[in-house]
């Protein structure tokens, strides 16, 4: 079993996106992660976040953020309260600042969900305790620790792997990938149409980052291209929340980039070094009232289901490694 052993200079520290923590230390977390996931499979709940108190505060929905964080708390002997949507008076009859000065009193951490990154940045400056980003409109650092971690699972040393991201080229998820894939040594590609292409200053950064490993990034519009020799394809839904206006548009340009099985023929590892990847939820059948309504399907349903799709780890794994960023921060 791997030994747990935590920094002290994880300490006390927020996440805010991948870039809060150095390319070591972020490694350290998933080691971390891995350590408290054998440690629970050995039938051990330990108590290093005893009389911890934690604060979910969700804007948006979530299944797996959610109960990863509740889950993780409890585990370890603390406790993660949950305020969603308008039940407080955060960010509309109190200020952030103010209610980030309110709740940094009362609890040990905070995570936030929801639209603005300004906002988990805001809550770390003025609460005065650990703030971890669990989503926002330009980012997801807490899944790409799972995804990294997935991907640990899956090849060992992941170094020099190469992971295709394919959809919507701007979103949180994809940003992050980016961003993790880098600090990772891993090569990545984001697979994206024009009209979606990724901020340009955070692919640069993100190049930069990956050429200190002697990795790449590369954003590509043409799947065929994109895919070939890929370790790894992830993609997300077509259409973020808060974004459901933009419906239509989305359909109309991302249904060219959807992930079918010609598609993984097309990496040249099908049946061998090839997984697949989804942060979740996704549409993949239509057996939400979302799919139904839409015809959305970023996944054909045959590649969902497949033996090297490693989603449901990946979704496990999210507890695993928020349990290392709670642990990392405020273990006992
Ligand atoms: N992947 C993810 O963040 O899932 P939830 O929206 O269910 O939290
Ligand atoms: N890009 C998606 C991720 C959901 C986990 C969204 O923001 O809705």
């Amino acid at each position: 079993m791997q030994a747990l052993i935590l920094n002290p200079a994880l300490r006390g520290r927020s996440l805010l996106t991948l870039n809060s923590f150095t390319d070591e230390e972020m490694a350290e977390l998933i080691d971390i992660a891995v350590a408290l996931k054998a440690r629970k499979a050995a039938g051990i709940r330990g108590d290093l976040l005893h009389r911890r108190n934690i604060v979910l505060i969700f804007e948006k929905g979530s299944t797996r953020t959610r109960n990863s964080c509740i889950v993780a708390a409890q585990d370890e002997g603390g406790n993660a309260q949950y305020l969603g949507g308008h039940e407080t008076h955060f960010g509309h009859k109190e200020s952030v600042k103010d209610s980030a000065r309110v709740l940094g009193r009362l609890y040990d951490g905070i995570l936030f969900r929801g639209f603005k990154q300004q906002t988990v940045v805001d809550l770390a400056k003025y609460s005065g305790v650990p703030v971890w980003n669990g989503l926002t409109d330009e980012s997801h650092p807490t899944q790409i620790l799972a995804d990294l971690m997935t991907l640990r699972e899956a090849f060992g040393d992941i170094r020099g792997r190469k992971v295709v991201y394919m959809g919507d080229g701007r979103n949180n998820v994809a940003n992050s990938l980016m961003m993790g894939c880098a600090k990772s040594g891993v090569n990545y590609v984001n697979c994206t149409p024009k009209e979606l292409l990724p901020d340009p200053t955070l692919v640069k950064r993100a190049s930069e980052i990956a050429a200190s490993h002697g990795s790449t990034v590369e954003v590509e519009s043409d799947p065929a291209t994109a895919v070939r020799g890929a370790n790894a394809l992830y993609t997300d839904v077509w259409v973020s929340m808060g974004e459901e206006a933009k419906t239509a548009e989305r359909l109309r340009l991302l249904r060219p980039y959807q992930v079918n099985m010609d598609l993984c023929r097309a990496t040249g590892n099908l049946g061998g070094e090839l997984i697949f990847l989804h942060c979740l939820p996704a549409f993949h059948d239509d057996q939400t009232e979302v799919s139904k309504d839409t015809g959305a399907q970023e996944v054909a349903d045959d590649v969902f289901e497949a033996p090297f799709s490693r989603v449901f780890d990946e979704a496990e794994n999210r507890m695993h490694t928020i349990k290392a960023l709670f642990v990392s921060a405020l273990a006992q």
